[in-house]
This record gives C-alpha cells, sequence and structure tokens, in this order.
C-alpha cells in the first residue's frame, strides 16, 4: 500500500486554496461538508467558491499567489491553478514549509490525495484507486453507496450514544458481542432505516434491559423479489436478504436471483404449483412464527409483489397478532415487469386510461370473474394466472361484448432471458397459445395497449405472432 488513509479532525483548522476555478470549487465544496475555514487566492473565482469560502469562515483573495501567502497555519495546501508551472511552485513552497500538498493534476507534486467519499455522518468511507483511475474509484463508490442505507449514520449516533451504557449493562464480552449484532442487525437498526428513530430507540432500550436474559426476539422481511430479473430486486430487498439467517421462498423466484443469497443462510422451498402445494399456506404462517420466535431473522420471498395475489397480507396477519416485528418490502409485481419488458404499456392517452389486475383463478380452481366490467374498450385488463383459463376467458369477454379483434398478448416467463411475447387478438389468442406449448408463469394483457408491442417492442428475441 502506497498511501495510508487517515481521517484528519478538522475542527478549528484552515487550508488554503489557490485557484477558483472547476477543480478548486470541488475541492472547496467537500470542504465545506467538513469545519475547516478555507481561505481562497484567485485571480478569478466563481460565485458559488466565494459564497462557499465566506460561509466556511474564510476569506477570498481575487489576485495572484506570493510564496508568503504558504503559512504554517495551514493543514494542507490545494494546488488547483489552471498553470502547472504555478502549481509546480506552490507544492515546492509547501514541501519546503512541511506543509501537505495537493495538486490535483500532478501526483508526484502531491503529498495527500482526495478519495471519492461516501458520508454517513459519522460514518465516513473512502475509496482510492491512488492515482490509477479516480472514475474507477467513483463507481465503486457509487456501488457502496447504493448499498448503504441513508440512515447509517443516525444509526452510528445511537449507537455512539448508549456505548458506554452497554459496556456497564453487559458484562461479558461475547453477550456483548451478540447484544450489538442483534441490535445493527435487527429490527433497532431497520426502524432507523425505515425513518422511526423513536421506535428505534425504544426498541433499543427494550432490548438493553433484557439484554442479560434474553436471547432475543427474531423478525420477518416478508420481500418481493420481482418477476424474475435479478436486476429489477430492489436494493432494500438485497440486503435485508443478505442479513436473513432463513429464507422462505417460492416458486416464482427465479434461480437468478437465489443464486445471489449467500450460501450459508439455510433455504426452505415452500412453493405452490396449482394443485401442488408443498406447504400448506397456515404452515408456512406458522413456520415464520416459530422462526422468528426462535431469535432468528427470516425472509419470506415471493415473486412480484407479495400484496399483488401473493397472500402477503395473510401471512404477516399472524406475525402481527403474535407481536412479531416485520417489514414488507414491495418488489415488481408480474403486470408491470411484463409490460415494461415487452413494450406493452399498461396506460396510455390514446389507448387506454385505467387499468385493471385480475386473477383468471379462483380460490375453488374455476374462473368466474366480473365479465361485464372488463369489456370497456378504453381499459387495460391484466390477467395474473390465466393460462389454464384462457380459452373461457376469451369466450366470456367476447360474450360479453368485447370486440374479438381486441389486441391480447400472453406473456410468458416475462422479464427473464427467456421471455416470449404471443401476441393475437382475444378471440384467436386461445388457438395461438395451444399450439405454442406454453410454460407458465405467464401474463395476460388485453387491449388496445398490445398493439404498441409492435413499436415499442426492446427485450429478448423476436416477437411470436400469429
Ligand atoms: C400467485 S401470482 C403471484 C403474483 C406476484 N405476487 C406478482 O406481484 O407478480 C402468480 C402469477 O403471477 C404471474 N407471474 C409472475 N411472474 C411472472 C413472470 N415472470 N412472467 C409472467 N407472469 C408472471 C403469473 O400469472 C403467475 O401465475
Amino acid at each position: 500500500m502506497k498511501n495510508l488513509p487517515v481521517l484528519l479532525n478538522t475542527d478549528k483548522k484552515s487550508c488554503l486554496i489557490v485557484g477558483g476555478g472547476k477543480v478548486g470549487t470541488r475541492r472547496a465544496k467537500l470542504m465545506s461538508q467538513t469545519s475547516l475555514k478555507i481561505d481562497l487566492i484567485s485571480k478569478k473565482s466563481s460565485g458559488s467558491i466565494t459564497k462557499i469560502i465566506a460561509m466556511s469562515g474564510g476569506t477570498s483573495y481575487e489576485r495572484s499567489w506570493r510564496p508568503d501567502d504558504i503559512k504554517d497555519n495551514y493543514i494542507f495546501i490545494v494546488a488547483a491553478t489552471d498553470d502547472h508551472g504555478v502549481n509546480r511552485e506552490i507544492s515546492v513552497r509547501a514541501r519546503e514549509l512541511g506543509i501537505p500538498v495537493n495538486v490535483a493534476s500532478d501526483s508526484s507534486l502531491s503529498d495527500i490525495a482526495f478519495p471519492s467519499i461516501i458520508d454517513r455522518d459519522p460514518i465516513t468511507i473512502a475509496v482510492s484507486s491512488g492515482t490509477a483511475s479516480p472514475i474507477l474509484a467513483r463507481s465503486l463508490a457509487d456501488r457502496i453507496d447504493s448499498l448503504i442505507p441513508s440512515g447509517y449514520g443516525r444509526l452510528a449516533q445511537l449507537v455512539g450514544k448508549y456505548r458506554q451504557l452497554v459496556n456497564e449493562t453487559i458484562a461479558d464480552p461475547c453477550r456483548k458481542k451478540s447484544f450489538w449484532q442483534r441490535i445493527l442487525g435487527g429490527h433497532v437498526a431497520e426502524s432507523i432505516f425505515s425513518g422511526n428513530p423513536d421506535t428505534a430507540e425504544n426498541l433499543f432500550l427494550e432490548s438493553l434491559k433484557n439484554a442479560p436474559q434474553d436471547a432475543g426476539t427474531g423478525e420477518v422481511y416478508l420481500i418481493g423479489a420481482g418477476p424474475g430479473d435479478p436486476d429489477l430486486l430492489t436494493f432494500k430487498a438485497y440486503r435485508l436478504l443478505q442479513q436473513s439467517e432463513i429464507i422462505l421462498y417460492d416458486r416464482l423466484v427465479s434461480p437468478r436471483i437465489l443464486d445471489q443469497i449467500n450460501p450459508d443462510t439455510e433455504m426452505i422451498y415452500v412453493g405452490k404449483k396449482r394443485a401442488d402445494h408443498a406447504l400448506p399456506q397456515q404452515d408456512i404462517n406458522q413456520k415464520l412464527v416459530d422462526y422468528a420466535l426462535g431469535g432468528k431473522r427470516v425472509a419470506r420471498l415471493k415473486g412480484g409483489d407479495p400484496f399483488i395475489f401473493g397472500r402477503g397480507g395473510e401471512e404477516i396477519e399472524l406475525l402481527a397478532q403474535n407481536q412479531i416485528p416485520f417489514q414488507v418490502v414491495p418488489g415488481i409485481t408480474a403486470a408491470s415487469g411484463c409490460a415494461a419488458y415487452s413494450g406493452i404499456p399498461l396506460t396510455h392517452r390514446d389507448h387506454a386510461q385505467s387499468v385493471r389486475f385480475v386473477t383468471g383463478q379462483l380460490k375453488d380452481g374455476s374462473v368466474d370473474l366480473p365479465w361485464d366490467q372488463l369489456v370497456s374498450p378504453d381499459q387495460t385488463v391484466v390477467i395474473y394466472m390465466g393460462l389454464v383459463g384462457l380459452p373461457i376467458i376469451a369466450e366470456n369477454l367476447v360474450k360479453n361484448g368485447l370486440d374479438p379483434g381486441t389486441p391480447a398478448a400472453m406473456i410468458e416467463q416475462g422479464t427473464m432471458l427467456d421471455q416470449k411475447v404471443h401476441c393475437s387478438t382475444i378471440a384467436e389468442l386461445p388457438d395461438v397459445v395451444a399450439k405454442a406449448s406454453v410454460q407458465a408463469p405467464t401474463l395476460l394483457i388485453i387491449g388496445s395497449v398490445v398493439s404498441l408491442h409492435d413499436s415499442l417492442n426492446w427485450f429478448g428475441p423476436p416477437t411470436l405472432d400469429s
């Protein structure tokens, strides 16, 4: 390691920037997030940098630099003029006085470098590539940034506030470690991340009160995995999956999403197919309760969105009755995913002013829908679980007044690499689908918006039109 990352305490300290152009302004912006007093020397400078300087309590001098500007009351100097010779002279002078210097355009003249920063004050994460590639460092920092909830700083503040009290309350180092693990990976942290700092503080104090004798209650995350493409998983879903100890997952969760899960996590398949239930719903509900009462962090991972034809509501009812903390993480529902990936906007000013999501399969396996409400010409109808019932659905819609020429699409394996879109009219789609030996999951979209697919399709192989 050629460079040693250290953190500078900026309290009551000053620094100097020479050059008020783009680079100088960028540096000033970064420094203004600290308590540094910033002085600026620049022949010309923009309004934005002089404002930053004033707000930091420093002074802007509109002139060329002079050697006696470099004084040892500055903890570092930034040479950011557009004249390389001047930057070199500043660097030489600063080094003579033993003051660290940064020259943006020349690392050989620099003693310090400014990394890309992820700011979750009081937590700071710095990423640097040395001199290799600031763009690479920035893009890595952006990735880390997206994985760390914005509430991390508030979590650190809470921990800092009670650290001493925890040390006084829990003497045993092992118990103390497991207490902190529960706090940082459990519902205290999650309450902060979801914007409930008061709840978090109460839960923290409650946990601390019970800490000497308590093994801790777990919690449950009801997570929507989206329709299949792993890139459609939300950041929150991904984070909670990584911190779960047990995951109960459905048939519709795509293998490419399961591949992303830590191999040490216990995985329990509870999937359902038509008339083939790996585990009855009540048993799934009860398992969630049992694991959580045993102190585990449990993820219940479901395809699409858990609150859209996902029975998510039933699963959390029992948790609520048992006062088990839980969170619901929405997912991209099949209708949104399939529509987007097949270039069929669900609403469109020229085609449809409303959209209806209905299920093509009732509890008893029959299809009995409010047909007269589904035949309006300026409405899009999206039918989940409509593959088996397609002939009955098409027949009843036409019988109730829908134009038999209305465009309709059956989207097979939506958003996945082998997605297929079968387009036809509602009258002919059952035949088209029967001939294509279509594989579930499939989603049926009916309405004039389907005609846009020809021009808006952007994903995957060509369409299988009738
Ligand atoms: C029990 S429902 C669950 C819906 C899920 N909660 C959601 O929000 O997408 C299952 C139905 O969703 C539809 N579905 C889910 N994923 C799909 C996909 N990738 N492509 C097409 N349809 C899908 C199918 O109609 C499937 O039968």
